[in-house]
């Protein structure tokens, strides 16, 4: 793979342009893992993806815009079971990798508090548990209700879920807080997951890939005798709302956890300086092993609360706490054939079978190969034996191959020039401006590629998009075969096309009239859909969540969008209002502009709308006093640090400057302020104390 541009050598809207496409990458890959339980990618690969999105805003800070991703955390929660807004929000962990990177963490966090050198600081360690994170409610003592993270904000309702697991106490021990969210991991031993895929295999069904992804399918079960019969655990070590908090430390409030009798991770300890950290997170590391359950790092919390409370937090994540992950698991093994998987956009992607090796615990048998270049780079050759490595609980990579072992016979691979499915040439496009070729090889014939028919109807039901209950990859390929769908528009004649056929899917094998039922009815439901995700559904190239929803935001409804797509004919007026949405670039807006030139697209559309009602997009609004405001700090400010000053008034909307100007709203100045003050009171801009200031954001 082509080694990426130092971020420092970026033009901005090279750095606009390359933000805007990692964002849609990242964010599917967060469906997959979140909405999906199935990812398909490596986390460390995913981490890399991160960190380079979160450096574009580094070194480009008008890129980190309320819609970028570095703002939330997870994808939208399911739409099978009731929803729970959180009061508090279940954000997430930043990630770090080395140990250098331990000190850093804990010189960023004094620093922020602007603790002298000699001060203490107290740091818990304790496992990062692979499972799903889950929140509890409990009132008076009395388990009330549970909550899955969802996107953060907003998850599933899974009480009836959570209720059946034993080690969950239903009445909490001891004297607890009227209010307690108590949150914490829900996962799966090893050897429970490996007799449940034991039973799965024995009952004819798909093995689950790991313990992770055992659990949440486990505990995301409509009907929870499923969940009953399947060995879930818990641990606590977070909470959400509560009314009164049982202790002053992180690791005060886990015993009071252990006191009211819910599960603890007992490796967690006090540290007082990196090196205890350090020394504590290889304890663990070489212990894990033997744990019996899945861990994938050890997660760092300033102990008192009263300084997490001042350290806050930053974007996604706390500053007060990090993850110090793991290195992958390597293993070797035999390739035994390369396929070609053609996916919605055409997208040719070679897939390596494997002969079934055993990666961290987990039995993996395919990984990818990413793409043509990277097959030639490593020459990967079918009955080669190859590194695989898998991180967490996603699709496994190939590292390289290993020389010594290839067979005298093995002939490189030719990576295929038509699609193997429809046969149409398969090209790599030229970026007119660069002249290099796409990474991507893809398959020419659009609308006659079944692949791409299929995986677009996919897409278009998947859980993010339309969300049919009850049409599946499997279903969707099923009808595509028979003749039953072939556009988007297709699933809505469905039920009445049936109705007046001869051969009813009711009498077919694998259908039942009590699915067919469901199926119409969740087509039924379907007939009213937010823009955003009707955008999304259409599967316009450059154009995922995090774009579909900018598009419904801007436009508002989709008829104006429609209109303006149809006439962003290169250099027009449409082009570049599209064009300058925030986020988009020429290659989203081109995307859009052919896709709506296409008269197929059109077609499709027409018959959609004739089924379908799209609802618009409502406004958003602001609520904190000083939402859209610039702010000036100046002088010395003694409740807080600058930085701690700066992330507060951002966390509330602000915009925080560091030159007094007319665009100013408000200084804040403390003693010994200067020259800021007196451009303030020249330009007659409102000025307040420190004092003032918290007493206004609701501090006091
Ligand atoms: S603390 C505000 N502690 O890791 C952050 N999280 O990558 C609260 N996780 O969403 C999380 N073990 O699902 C925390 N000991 C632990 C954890 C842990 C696993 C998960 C959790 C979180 C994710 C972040």
């Amino acid at each position: 793979m082509k080694q990426p541009t130092p971020i420092e050598r970026l033009t901005p809207a090279q750095a606009r342009k390359e933000h805007a496409k990692l964002g849609e990458e990242i964010a599917e890959h967060d469906r997959r893992y979140y909405a999906d339980d199935a990812p398909t990618i490596s986390d460390a690969d995913y981490d890399a993806l991160r960190r380079r999105y979160e450096g574009l805003e580094a070194r480009f800070p008008e890129l980190a815009t309320p819609e970028s991703l570095t703002q939330k955390v997870g994808a939208a929660p399911s739409e099978k079971f009731a929803k729970v807004r959180h009061k508090v929000p279940m954000l997430s962990l930043g990630n770090i990798f080395t140990e250098e990177e331990v000190g850093e963490f804990v010189a960023r966090v004094r620093r922020f508090l602007g603790l002298k050198p000699d001060a203490d600081l107290a740091i818990t360690a304790e496992p990062k548990i692979d499972g799903l994170s889950c929140s509890l409610r409990y009132e008076n003592g009395i388990f009330v209700q549970a909550a899955t993270r969802g996107d953060g904000y907003e998850g599933e309702d899974v009480t009836a879920n959570v209720r059946t697991i034993g080690e969950i106490p239903h009445r909490l021990a001891g004297t607890a807080p009227e209010v307690l969210e108590v949150r914490g991991e829900i996962y799966m031993t090893r050897a429970d997951f490996m007799a449940l895929n034991a039973r799965q295999a024995a009952a004819g069904k798909p093995p689950f890939a790991n313990p992770r992804n055992s659990a949440a399918g486990s505990l995301r079960q409509l009907d929870p005798t499923i969940t009953a019969g399947r060995p879930l655990h818990f641990f606590a070590y977070a909470w959400g709302e509560v009314s009164a908090l049982p202790a002053e430390t992180q690791m005060g409030v886990v015993r009071a956890f252990e006191s009211f009798g819910l599960p603890v991770n007992p490796l967690m300890v006090v540290c007082r300086s990196t090196e205890e950290l350090i020394a504590h997170y290889r304890r663990i590391e070489a212990g894990r092993a033997t744990l019996g359950y899945d861990i994938d790092g050890v997660v760092y919390k300033v102990d008192s609360l009263a300084l997490q409370s001042r350290l806050g937090f930053v974007s996604r994540s706390p500053r007060w706490a990090t993850a110090h992950k793991f290195p992958a698991e390597k293993a070797m093994t035999l390739l035994r054939g390369i396929e070609i998987n053609v996916g919605r956009t055409g997208a040719l992607t070679p897939i390596a079978r494997l002969e079934p090796v055993t990666v961290g615990g987990v039995v993996v048998s395919n990984a990818t190969l990413h793409n043509e270049d990277e097959i030639a780079r490593k020459d990967v050759r079918v009955g080669d034996t190859v590194t695989v490595q898998r991180a967490g609980d996603v699709i496994p990579q190939i590292l390289g191959i290993v020389p010594e072992k290839r067979p005298n016979d093995a002939i490189p691979y030719v990576f295929p020039t038509t699609c193997p499915v429809c046969g149409s040439a398969a090209i790599r496009e030229i970026d007119e401006k660069t002249g290099t070729a796409d990474v991507v090889r893809r398959c020419t014939g659009a609308l006659v590629c079944p692949a791409q028919a299929v995986e677009r109807l996919k897409h278009f039901a998947s859980r993010n998009a339309f969300d049919i209950e009850g049409l599946g990859d499997k279903q969707i390929e099923l009808f595509y075969r028979e003749g039953l769908l072939q556009t988007a528009a297709d699933i809505f004649t469905l039920p009445e096309r049936d109705a007046a056929s001869a051969t009813k899917l009711k009498d077919r094998e694998g259908y039942g009239e009590l699915s067919v039922r469901n199926l119409f009815a969740a087509i039924e439901a379907r007939r009213e859909i937010p823009l955003n995700r009707f955008i999304y559904a259409l599967g316009i190239r450059h154009v995922g969540e995090t774009n579909a929803r900018r598009l419904a935001r801007h436009f508002g409804t989709f008829e104006a969008l429609r209109e303006t797509a149809r006439a962003a004919s290169v250099g027009s007026d449409a082009r570049a209002e599209i064009n300058n949405i925030e986020g988009f670039g020429d290659v989203v807006a081109e995307a859009i502009a052919d896709f709506f030139a296409e008269p197929h697209n059109e077609q499709v559309l027409d018959a959609l709308l004739t089924h379908v009602t799209v609802v618009p997009m409502e406004a958003v609004a602001t609520t904190s006093p000083v939402a859209g405001k610039t702010v000036v700090f100046t002088g010395a400010l003694e409740r807080m640090t600058r930085d701690e000053a700066k992330a507060q008034a951002e966390r509330l909307g602000a915009k925080v400057a560091g030159s007094v100007s007319k665009k100013t709203d408000l200084v804040v100045a403390g003693p010994g302020a200067g020259s800021k003050l007196a451009k303030a009171t020249e330009l007659g801009i409102e000025t307040i104390s420190e004092e003032d200031w918290l007493k206004l954001i609701g501090q006091e």
